[in-house]
C-alpha cells in the first residue's frame, strides 16, 4: 500500500499533511527517513516510524462516520445513497455499518471490516449503551419517564412469545430546541428495529429528531460535520477492545 494511505489509517492527518510531514523527514521506513509520501510499502513487514514512534498494521479497518439524513445504514441500495458512497473508494473495500440507523436519522456510525467487533457490539447479550439526542412533539411526563426508565412494550416478542420491555433505559431532559420542542438524551441498552421511535410511541409522543451520540465507549467526534468521517484513534480502539499499539 502507499505510505500515505498508511499513515492516513492511523489518523495522522490528510493527505496534504502526510505529505508535508514525510518531505519534512518525520517518517522513517526501516529505520531510513524517507521524504516521499507516495512511496510503496509492506504494511506486513515494513518497521515504520512517525516521529520517531512504531506504528504497526492492523488488518482491519475501522471509520467514524457521522452519517446524515438521506442516506441509507446499507453497503448497496438501488434507490437510495448509502453511507459507503459518502468513502472515499480506496477506503470501501469490505467495510459494513456496525448496525443500522434509520434514513431519516442522523450520527454516529461505525463502518469497519472487523466481523469480530460488529458482533460484540450488536451482540443482544452486551447490551452495549448508545445514547441518543431525541427531539420530541410533546413533553415528557414524569409518568412517562418512569415508564421509559422501567421498560416499555413496543410491541416485539420473545422467543417463548411473552411481550418483548426494553431494558431500564435513562433519560436525560435537556433545553429545548429553537423550536420549542423537548429534547432529551435517551440511553438504551438493545438495537431493536426503530426502537427509539416505538419507545416514544409507547407513551403517546413522536420523534422529531434523532441522533446518536455514542455506542459503547465510541462518542461521535463533534468536529465532524454530517457525512464527514475519520478512522479510528488508538485510544478509541483500546477502548473498543481492539488491540493496536
Ligand atoms: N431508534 C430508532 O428509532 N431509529 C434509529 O435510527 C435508531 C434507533
Amino acid at each position: 500500500m502507499r505510505l500515505d494511505k498508511f499513515l492516513g489509517d492511523h489518523n495522522i492527518g490528510t493527505r496534504k499533511q502526510i505529505k508535508e510531514y514525510v518531505k519534512n523527514g518525520r517518517c522513517s521506513v526501516n529505520g531510513t527517513v524517507i521524504s516521499k509520501a507516495d512511496m510503496r510499502i509492506d504494511e506486513d513487514h515494513d518497521f515504520i516510524c512517525f516521529d520517531g514512534k512504531e506504528l504497526s498494521y492492523s488488518r482491519f479497518h475501522y471509520y467514524m462516520l457521522y452519517k446524515p439524513q438521506g442516506v441509507v445504514s446499507a453497503t448497496t441500495d438501488g434507490r437510495n445513497k448509502t453511507v459507503l458512497d459518502l468513502l472515499a473508494d480506496e477506503n470501501v473495500r469490505g467495510l459494513s455499518p456496525c448496525g443500522r440507523l434509520d434514513i431519516d436519522t442522523e450520527g454516529l456510525l461505525l463502518l469497519t471490516d472487523d466481523g469480530g467487533l460488529i458482533h460484540k457490539l450488536l451482540s443482544p447479550k452486551k447490551h452495549v449503551d448508545k445514547i441518543y439526542e431525541v427531539h420530541i412533539s410533546k413533553r415528557l411526563s414524569d409518568s412517562d419517564i418512569k415508564r421509559l426508565e422501567e421498560g416499555v412494550d413496543i410491541g416485539d416478542t420473545n422467543d417463548d412469545g411473552t411481550p418483548f420491555i426494553t431494558l431500564p433505559a435513562k433519560i436525560e431532559v435537556l433545553n429545548a430546541d429553537e423550536n420549542g420542542r423537548e429534547v432529551v438524551h435517551l440511553t438504551i441498552h438493545e438495537g431493536r428495529f426503530h426502537q427509539v421511535k416505538r419507545m416514544m410511541e409507547a407513551v403517546g409522543n413522536e420523534v422529531l429528531f434523532l441522533k446518536r451520540l455514542s455506542m459503547g465507549s465510541l462518542v461521535l467526534d463533534d468536529s465532524l460535520h454530517p457525512g464527514e468521517y475519520r478512522s479510528l484513534t488508538e485510544n478509541e480502539l483500546k477502548m473498543l477492545g481492539v488491540y493496536k499499539e
